[in-house]
């Protein structure tokens, strides 16, 4: 069996080091200390994939993974931003501040301002340097990240009375409405709302939420990160014409969304739907909502590896409903399976990114093993894989 290396928690480093990261990039671009850093993490969905837009449920958890901004305010209405990743600033005015006005990744910065101010906020001028350990195109909102820390650091930097759950409806707007990937709210509630230690159950339609705890750990299990390196383009056609298919069956099924389907209800539901298509994505839909009420009530009950056939059912369901899987992620799903996981996902989007296994902790190495042995057979690039515990949501670092 192939070895595999399993990092535990950060990727080479402690969480510290982006912020020192984008601190020593500040001072270098800028030739002067910041105000201050702002950090949010990236995610990972433990269930509940593609119910956010359908105002159902989702049970993300945020990793120990940041993105970090130092800032500082800038004396004119500008805005210059610098990302270490990139090796690059950009630089922009209040003219770039139009849908769509700054292009690439410096879009979701701008993105970010613009809806600040659609929301009647005074957003000041500022740098800001990015240091990310985050992976980037994997799936695990590292652009939610970048608009969550930035937006942390313009309401602290302006002084705006910007309540904590506005926060996520703010910068899913500058993804969606700015950079036009037209998202849930799925992954900007979790890099804001997310507790250590916790699940958060989100209800997409009330915005009610509950924090569920979740220590994998003490269970004697592990949560297996696999980044499966198939670049993930959700921006593309793929992911609007999901979300278009679950409009439709809503409206042909006169509902104002799928979630008001019942999982009772399903046959009856998709009796009165006019094509195959809609079908399979209705069902995704309304058992995907199922799915994460009972994942929600195994772990009230304190059974951890329970959630494991739930996780494999939302899999099948991606796969053959919903239609989002690529072969690196039916791959590591069924060799983790194979080598003993009690169950195993992709989380995020799809059309790449990562898988999450459960593992009993013993086993780990040896599922990440098989994996990495499935990869290479079939002619994969290697997978990358990692554990994080549960992390915090957006934050001030100081
Ligand atoms: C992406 C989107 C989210 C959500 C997931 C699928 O991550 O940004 O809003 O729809 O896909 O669950």
């Amino acid at each position: 069996m192939n070895a595999a290396n399993v990092n535990d928690h950060m990727n080479g480093g402690e969480p510290v080091s982006a912020a020192l990261r984008a601190e020593t990039l500040f001072r270098e671009r800028f030739g002067q200390g910041p105000d201050g850093a702002w950090a949010a993490p990236g995610r990972a969905n433990l269930i509940g994939e593609h119910t956010d837009y359908n105002d159902g449920f989702v049970l993300p958890f945020a990793l120990d993974r940041l993105t970090v901004v130092a800032a500082a305010t800038a004396a004119a209405r500008r805005w210059t931003v610098c990302s270490e990743a990139r090796q690059e600033c950009v630089d922009f005015d209040e003219s770039a501040l139009v849908p769509g006005g700054v292009p690439g990744w410096a879009g979701y910065v701008a993105g970010v301002i613009w809806s600040l101010r659609q929301a009647g906020y005074d957003v000041p001028g500022a740098s800001l340097a990015i240091a990310s350990d985050v992976p980037v195109g994997a799936g695990l909102s590292s652009s939610a990240a970048l608009e969550c820390s930035v937006l942390g650091a313009l309401a602290d930097l302006g002084g705006l009375d910007l309540p904590v759950g506005q926060r996520p409806v703010l910068a899913q707007r500058a993804e969606a409405e700015y950079v036009g990937m037209p998202c849930g709210l799925l992954d900007q509630s979790a890099s804001v709302l997310c507790q250590a230690g916790q699940v958060l159950f989100l209800d997409c339609r009330s915005f009610e939420m509950t924090q569920i705890p979740f220590d994998a750990t003490a269970a004697g299990l592990t949560v297996l990160i696999i980044d499966t390196r198939a670049e993930h383009g959700l921006v593309d056609g793929e992911y609007a014409a999901r979300r278009q298919s679950c409009e439709a069956a809503a409206k042909a099924l006169g509902l104002r969304a799928l979630r008001e389907v019942d999982v009772e209800e399903l046959p009856m539901a998709l009796d009165r739907l006019p094509d195959e298509v809609l079908r399979h994505r209705t069902r995704h839909v309304v058992t995907e909502n199922a799915r994460v009420i009972a994942t929600v009530k195994a772990l009230r009950s304190g059974d951890l590896a329970g959630i494991g056939p739930l996780l494999t059912a939302s899999h099948a369901s991606l796969r053959d409903d919903y239609e989002v899987t690529v072969d690196q992620l039916d791959t590591a799903v069924e060799a983790a399976l194979a080598a003993g996981a009690h169950g195993a996902r992709m989380t995020g989007g799809g059309f790449g990114g990562c898988v999450l296994a459960l593992v009993d902790t013993t086993d780990r190495d040896r599922v990440a093993g098989a994996v990495t042995e499935a990869f290479d057979r079939a002619g994969f690039t290697a997978p990358i894989m990692f554990t994080t515990p549960p992390g915090d949501g957006a934050r001030r670092l100081w």
